[in-house]
């Protein structure tokens, strides 16, 4: 069993593997990693798409218009950002807002993992299409599957997993705010289910290793190019 300082320092590391992260051309374009904050040891994570403009200013995730409707919809279940972790299937935001690449995804796949595997969340919430195929390893839309609660292992954990519209869909669709919000409500319900059972050990898939050329470069650090602040503000980490 960790400690949940010790938990917050492997986090720490992993992110400053992601900070020095150029296994895909997205560190080309990006002004910060977006890894993710909140609540290192929570039993809930929201699991979005990439970070956007603003997220890629601030170096957090989900703070522009879409972050707000979560923390509205959060505090409508007597939650807040420090009770949860959040953070996307991408940590570096895709020029002009586009839609993730497979290869991305897959590059980027690494970090998800080892925050699931750190955080130990008992429930993921997958915000909108990309989280939702991702982690489902599916190709599922989520109009079809909103609000359908699951047990799934995904990669080292197994978690109830339940998908949910993308808080940035609904934001101009007052009738999806409705079935987000209705979807949302049943939350605090499926938490108090408490954890789903681990597999064996033995049995915990390993992530796909990422190809050779990728992994070295991965490795190797590049100096950010903005002056970030010390890793526990920039974590948001609570
Ligand atoms: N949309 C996302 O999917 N993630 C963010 O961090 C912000 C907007």
């Amino acid at each position: 069993m960790r400690t949940a300082s010790e938990r917050r320092e492997l986090l720490k590391a992993v992110y400053q593997q992601a900070r020095g992260c150029v296994a895909c051309p997205l560190h080309e374009t990006r002004t910060n990693v977006v890894f993710g904050s909140g609540n290192a040891d929570a039993e809930l994570m929201f699991v979005g798409e990439a970070p956007g403009a603003n997220e890629d200013l601030q170096g957090l995730p989900f703070v522009g218009q879409a972050g707000k409707l979560l923390e509205k919809l959060l505090a409508e279940i007597g939650m807040e950002r420090g009770d949860v972790f959040i953070c996307n299937t991408l940590k570096c935001r895709p020029p002009g807002n586009r839609n993730p690449f497979p290869h991305e995804l897959e590059a980027c796949r690494q970090f998800l993992y080892s925050q699931l595997e750190l955080i130990e969340p008992t429930m993921i919430c997958t915000l909108g299409n990309f989280a939702t195929k991702l982690l489902r390893g599916e190709p599922v839309g989520i109009s079809r599957i909103h609000g359908q609660p699951e047990v799934r292992t995904i990669g080292p954990r197994t978690v109830r997993l339940y998908p949910i519209y993308h808080p940035a869909a609904a934001l101009y669709t007052p009738s999806m705010v409705e079935t987000l919000r209705t979807d949302f409500l049943r939350i605090p319900e499926l938490l108090a289910l408490g954890p789903p059972v681990q597999p064996e050990t033995a049995a915990i898939p390993e992530p796909a290793p990422v190809a050779e050329p990728e992994r070295a470069a991965a490795a190797e650090p590049t100096p950010p190019s903005t002056p970030e602040p010390p890793d526990a503000e920039q974590l948001g980490l609570f």
